[in-house]
């Protein structure tokens, strides 16, 4: 049977873009059958939209509190039976009893070498305008396993990028999305195989 994934998407999408192509090309044992964001108006759902993926919109717009917010997310995964979740570009906080159902079962990307300009407040762009400011010579990304500290979950896979010649942030952006592309694939890949 092959595995039904969900990813939380909250911007652009290109990684869950990347991943649902990779994914159908790849013949791997899953697929992505949910995406969940915060943000309607974002390229990810639109995406999902125009490929028939089911979107489930939870936000504090449309759920009155935390405790209805956790709700939604537990019941949009057991309805759609899903045995692994990405977070690809995801900005919200996961609550911790779903990290807890979801045990080894949850990924994320990050767009830095982790421990490095992890945590609290490092997120999207804010990540690549430290590692600018630091004068880095490499930046990177990460996908490592979701727990109840921030960023700090065992890492899965990981890869530089040289990034010396960058003239800003932006172009660091560019840079290192280009490695997320390739090594989200290939940890869903790492992942499936031990299933
Ligand atoms: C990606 O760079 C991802 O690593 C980052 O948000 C971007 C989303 O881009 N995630 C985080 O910063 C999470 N802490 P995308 O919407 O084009 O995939």
């Amino acid at each position: 049977m092959p595995i039904n994934i969900a990813v939380f998407a909250s911007g652009a999408g290109s990684n869950f873009i990347n991943l649902f192509n990779k994914i159908a090309s790849n013949n791997l044992n899953g697929s992505i059958v949910l995406l969940v964001s915060n943000n309607p108006n974002s390229g990810a759902v639109k995406f999902a939209k125009n490929n028939d993926i089911c979107i489930k919109i939870i936000n504090k717009f449309r759920y009155k509190d935390k405790t209805t917010i956790n709700k939604e997310y537990k019941s949009s995964l057991k309805e759609n039976k899903i045995n692994l979740i990405l977070l690809a570009g995801f900005m919200k906080k996961i609550p911790v009893d779903l990290i807890k159902i979801y045990r080894n079962k949850i990924l994320n990307i990050h767009p830095s070498l982790l421990p490095d300009y992890g945590g609290k407040g490092f997120f999207g762009m804010n990540v690549h305008h430290a590692v600018f400011n630091a004068n880095e010579k490499i930046s990177g990304a990460t996908v490592h396993y979701v727990n109840k500290d921030y960023d700090r979950g065992p890492i899965l896979i990981q890869k530089k990028v040289e990034i010396q010649n960058c003239k800003g942030p932006n172009e660091i952006a560019k840079k290192v999305l280009e490695i997320e592309h390739e090594i989200f694939p290939k940890a869903v890949q790492i992942f499936l195989n031990k299933m």
